[in-house]
């Protein structure tokens, strides 16, 4: 029918339509906007610049020859969002289920070598069958050039993947390889088998959502960064997302204003509660630290027993990671490790700061983790520390028990400040466990060996569950009373912002993965 269509005029309408109207309006009846809706709603007002709108595929078989359709299901191309230049491309369900062709990847493509040789942001917007079945080779061929693309884009532009729809199979993996993913809640799935299959597998009977919504992937897997209540949502987070970080890793974030005022925050004295194994929120400690109402929380419902998130002190753009003893008491695992490091390492690519918070018992013992792997996992925490060459400031509100003392920002793995309130315990476990390990015999052969325990403990919790030995050494700064915590923090993120540190030439590191 297009190609009866004479005026540019008229195909440009009909590509507005993409599959038509009645798809459009099957589109809003299950809960979604079009491909151009969600754009209208993520970029500036009238910036959006279309590319690609009268591309049509090239397949002639399985009759496709006559049904081809104005843009070929995915709208590409460039605009603002608060003024700062990003490239976009969105697929359009209504046509072709939003199923990838060899034109439909190559309209991706091109957006994407915009985006690289221009140095800005690629985002994607996910609601596609998959590959175009009709296709074959040349649809597969199309997700490799993307993968591709993905690949050498990493650590050079943020990449952000929203998924508002179906996201199944091998197409999983271009939004896997980006910086971040947010998926809607009850409207978007992924999943690299679907429910059919997994049934004819395995036997389990599971629905797309439970098998690869936005709450399995958010809280189970991990998937994604963010669960959206709706796309509006959805496409308001990519855009606050945007504003903590720099447009490529040549650049720095964009900086809020902000005039030095009172710093002191006396809130901060009344958080550490009195007994050691109590528990507390370190949002709370967070949250007084930094600029008002500044936390963008990363991974909320994901080993919850860390907490990363980009904030603004003094209106510079900063990572967080901080231990949080309200679960499972802070503890280090495989799934809070591997959220930590995936967090830092976008911060060091893309020149964001790191402030972390440390109250950390250790690493949570067991076979699971055993099996599962702590050591290695454990181990990408810390090697993303390591390597991490952005101003790096800690924190120890708490504990630093052991390896995970180390792990968490230490000074000896490049921390550049490092600061702990008078409630730090930095040892190499916690007193009573030291005391029943290195007083074992003298315990044993006691009358009374509880309070022999006791006395030996109160004794190990004088001698190392404090701070000063390790300020001492110069391993820790300066003890710090908490309130001075955001003043003092504001002066070490200024006094670092030139900080320039270059790690030995090489083709790349081999990251435990
Ligand atoms: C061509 C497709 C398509 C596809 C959907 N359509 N998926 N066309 N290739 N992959 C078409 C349908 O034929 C239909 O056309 C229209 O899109 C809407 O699809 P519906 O099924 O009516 O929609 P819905 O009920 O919402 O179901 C959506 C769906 C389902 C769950 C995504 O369409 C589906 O299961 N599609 C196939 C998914 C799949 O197996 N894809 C390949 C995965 S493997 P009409 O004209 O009838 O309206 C893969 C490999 C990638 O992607 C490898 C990369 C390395």
């Amino acid at each position: 029918m297009e190609e009866q269509l004479t005026t540019l005029k008229e195909k440009n309408q009909l590509a507005e339509l993409g599959g038509g109207q009645k798809r459009i309006d099957a589109q809003h009846a299950k809960g979604k906007l079009t491909a151009r809706e969600r754009i209208q709603l993520l970029l500036d007002k009238n910036s959006f610049e279309e590319t690609g709108k009268l591309v049509m595929h090239r397949s002639k078989d399985f009759g496709m020859e006559n049904q081809r359709f104005l843009g070929d299901g995915v709208v590409t191309g460039y605009g603002k969002i608060d003024g700062r230049l990003v490239y976009v491309f969105s697929q359009d369900f209504t046509v072709f289920g939003g199923s990838l062709s060899e034109t439909h990847a190559e309209k991706i493509v091109k957006v994407m070598d915009l985006a690289m040789q221009n140095g800005a942001p690629i985002i994607g917007l996910n609601d596609s069958g998959g590959a175009r079945i009709q296709e074959g080779v040349n649809s597969l061929g199309g997700y490799a050039d993307i993968f591709y693309r993905n690949t050498l884009a990493s650590g050079v532009i943020p990449q952000i993947s929203a998924i508002m729809g179906p996201c199944a199979g091998g197409a999983v993996y271009s939004p896997a390889i980006t910086d971040f993913i947010l998926m809607v809640e009850n409207t978007s799935y992924m999943f690299v088998t679907g429910p059919n299959v997994v049934k004819t597998v395995t036997h389990e009977e599971v629905s797309s959502e439970d098998l690869g919504g936005a709450s399995a992937h958010s809280a189970k897997s991990g998937v994604t960064h963010f669960s959206c209540i709706n796309e509006l949502d959805c496409l308001n987070r990519v855009k606050t997302l945007l504003s903590y970080i720099p447009q490529n890793n040549q650049e720095k974030a964009p900086r809020q204003p902000y005039t030095i005022q009172n710093e002191i925050r006396p809130a901060l004295n009344q958080i550490i509660p009195s007994s050691a194994n109590q528990p507390y929120d370190i949002r709370e400690v967070i949250n007084h630290t930094i600029d008002t109402d500044s936390f963008f929380e990363v991974h909320q419902n994901y080993a919850e027993n860390i907490v990363v998130g980009f904030a603004h002190i003094a209106g510079r753009s900063i990572g967080i990671v901080a231990n949080q003893p309200a679960y499972l008491a802070g503890v280090l695992d495989i799934n809070s490790s591997k959220k930590g490091a995936r967090f830092v390492r976008f911060c060091d690519s893309f020149n964001i700061p790191l402030l972390v918070f440390v109250d950390v018992p250790g690493f949570l013992p067991g076979t699971d983790q055993e099996w599962n792997g702590i050591i290695n996992n454990g181990s990408k925490l810390l090697y993303a520390f390591c390597e991490a060459t952005v101003p790096r400031v800690t924190v120890i509100t708490r504990k630093a028990y052991g390896g995970a003392y180390d792990v968490m920002n230490s000074k000896h793995i490049g921390c550049d400040i490092n600061y702990a309130w008078p409630s730090a315990e930095i040892a190499v476990m916690g007193a009573k466990g030291a005391s029943e390990i290195i007083f074992r015999k003298e315990i044993k052969a006691a009358e009374k060996p509880d309070e022999i325990l006791a006395q030996k403990e109160a004794e190990y919790q004088e001698k190392f569950a404090n701070p000063y030995r390790a300020a001492a050494r110069g391993f820790i700064d300066e003890v710090i009373e908490p309130e001075q915590t955001r003043l003092k923090l504001i002066k070490a993120f200024s006094m670092l912002k030139n900080k320039k540190e270059h790690l030995p030439n090489k083709k790349h590191g081999n990251i435990p993965l």
